[in-house]
């Protein structure tokens, strides 16, 4: 019986050594299965993938590309939903050269953003889960480009979210750059728009009007803009349809319970790349969602809703806790360092408010334009400009905030640093042999831990240290934690965080400079083994690993493995990677591991 063997949270495992192999690499005490794959079918009708005659119409109703968050959630004794982002695609990877025209291959990949709700089941007594027949799931659903959502919070309706399509400023046709996003307790799934401003056509002539929040939002250059999805839908033409881009760049929530449901975009929760958002219940009741800005020098932010969570599942309590987003107070985090005397980096904090639902706290700003123009209302109040924050998630267990910044090359030149972001130049040995060299600006990411005043999560000031200096261990100015860094596995890039039940991070990685592909490790926050990093599988050349969320049951590790052969020159007859090695090309997966 599964049961009686160590779970996820409490086995012991063989560290994966850092590698290139093109596959996911499990501890061997561990094995895993694909649980979905780029353009299997997921809505009841969706025809069989076949690489040679995609259709728009077809990939709406099959799995998206670039898998990256992961929520489960229950569904009966047997089933659970799978609930994935689906954030960007690789053209290059995804069709033959030549074999589909221009605007095809963009309808397409509209099609293959945005998210998708899956139906799987198994998993109960071996941790290994599989996808249910998409013909009898009535809860599969995709949601692309063209998928309705309305607006709601006190943002919904205002003039910049007007445009000729939508009057009203309260419908909005899909979401993209989906990254990370967080499950809620009362079981609807957050999705961030992070990269929203490459899908936007910037070459035209730019109203003055739009300029300043165009720019400080990467909208206001042509060589961002390189979808170019204004070619087959105009209102990604900026000069045509302006306020179509402060339509993006928000928190999603989606119901997947309710399949018939429109999707919202909470604009209580502000406007910026948004990389996820995470929420837990204060223990006065009230919801608090932490997030990230994922852009070199931009800023943490936290929510705090102005009502209180109701438990149980009634219809009722459903309904008012899915209002919990729409009115509350928005803060951003400004950390002050208390010198690096005491021998570590950290200090205190404090959040600093920028709007309520009815009270905006930036003069000459109102509620709406804090929270459409959110980084350049934020900027006026001095916030502490961090390294890129991807993922943000309260512990369950302890109570701390930990946040991943996965890197800045330009930390110590156009960012001076700080002791909450402390590394300039450095030296550096990658892992697998290179020589010792100096690295500019903060190549290989930190874990930041928050904690809040009294373990109160409403409250505006915390205190903090850097609990991962990441890197090779063997580099000076890595830290686990003060853990015996001989002990440790390689960490580069941090980018998504989860806990399972026991408290222990699980940290998945983008864009490891050590020279192994990325992968996912498990390290506990608390004990004598606070710190002890190590890697529980790696995934296949060119991909990042996403998700990662490990069942409440702690038998099984969900992962999605982002963009297999994404590296520079590949295409789709010379791909790098051919992952899962079902076809000859890479694919995009969900994957769940479990122990053998
Ligand atoms: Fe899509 Fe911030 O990573
Ligand atoms: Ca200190
Ligand atoms: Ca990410
Ligand atoms: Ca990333």
């Amino acid at each position: 019986d599964a049961r009686s063997t160590p779970n996820v949270g409490r086995a012991s495992f063989t560290p994966v050594a850092p590698n290139r192999v093109d596959a996911v690499t499990n501890a061997p005490e561990f094995t895993h299965n694909v649980v979905i794959r780029w353009g299997d079918p997921v809505e009841a009708g969706a025809p069989r993938f076949d690489v040679d005659a995609q259709t728009p119409e077809a990939q709406a109703k099959q799995f998206g590309y670039n898998n990256d968050y992961v929520g489960v959630l229950p569904l009966s004794g047997r089933q659970s939903l799978l609930v994935t982002n689906h954030e960007y695609t690789d053209e290059n990877l995804m069709f033959p050269t030549g074999a589909y025209d221009d605007a095809t291959t963009k309808k397409i990949a509209m099609a293959a953003h945005g998210m998708a709700v899956v139906t799987i089941e198994g998993g109960r007594a071996t941790g290994s889960w599989v996808r249910a027949d998409h013909r009898r799931a009535e809860h599969n659903r995709r949601i692309t480009v063209h998928t309705p959502f309305a607006f709601e919070g006190p943002a919904a309706g205002h003039e910049l979210l007007r445009t000729a399509d939508d009057p009203t400023g309260r419908t909005v046709l899909g979401t993209f750059g989906n990254c990370a996003g967080g499950t809620t307790p009362w079981g609807t799934v957050l999705s961030g728009e992070e990269n929203v401003n490459g899908y936007f056509d910037a070459s035209g002539p730019v109203d003055p009007a739009n300029a300043t929040s165009f720019k400080r939002y990467g909208l206001a250059t042509a060589a961002v803009t390189n979808r170019g999805w204004s070619s087959v839908d105009e209102r990604f033409d900026l000069a045509k349809h302006p306020h179509e881009a402060y339509r993006f760049g928000w928190v999603v929530e989606l119901d997947p319970y309710e399949p018939e449901s429109t999707p919202v975009k909470q604009t209580m929760l502000g406007r910026f790349k948004h990389e996820g958002a995470n929420v837990i219940i204060s223990r006065s009741g009230h919801a608090v969602a932490y997030m990230g800005d994922d852009e070199r020098g931009d800023y943490l932010y936290k929510f705090v809703s102005a009502d209180t969570f109701r438990k149980g599942g009634s219809r009722a309590a459903r309904s008012h806790n899915k209002s919990l987003l729409t009115r509350g107070t928005l803060y951003v985090a400004r950390f002050t360092g208390d010198g690096t005397g005491d021998g570590e980096y950290g200090g205190a904090g404090t959040w600093v408010a920028l709007t309520s639902d009815t009270t905006s706290f930036v003069p000459g700003m109102s509620v709406a334009e804090v929270l459409i123009n959110t980084r350049l209302a934020a900027d006026t109040v001095s916030p502490t400009k961090m390294d890129r924050p991807e993922d943000v998630e309260p512990n369950p267990v302890n109570g701390k905030v930990y946040a991943a910044l996965t890197n800045n090359s330009n930390r110590g030149t156009s960012y001076p640093t700080d002791e909450v972001n402390p590394l300039g130049a450095s030296m550096t040995r990658p892992a697998l042999g290179a020589p010792l060299r100096t690295q500019s600006g903060n190549r290989n990411g930190y874990v930041l831990e928050l904690e809040e005043r009294r373990g109160d999560h409403t409250s505006t000031s915390f205190t903090w240290d850097l609990f991962l200096v990441c890197g090779d261990p063997e580099a000076p100015e890595t830290y686990f934690a003060g853990y015996d860094k001989s002990r440790v596995s390689p960490i580069s890039c941090p980018d998504n965080v989860a806990f399972d039940k026991v408290g222990n991070l699980w940290i998945s990685t983008d864009g490891n400079v050590l020279g192994s592909n990325d992968g996912l490790f498990r390290v506990p926050v608390d004990g004598p083994e606070r710190g002890r990093v190590q890697q529980f599988l790696t995934v296949p050349y060119g991909a990042e690993t996403c998700g990662p969320l490990v069942t409440d049951d702690q038998l099984s590790v969900f992962v999605a493995v982002q963009h297999p052969g994404e590296t520079d020159g590949a295409t789709f007859e010379a791909p790098t990677s051919t992952w899962p090695h079902t076809d000859g090309f890479p694919r995009p997966s969900v994957v769940v591991s479990y122990r053998t």
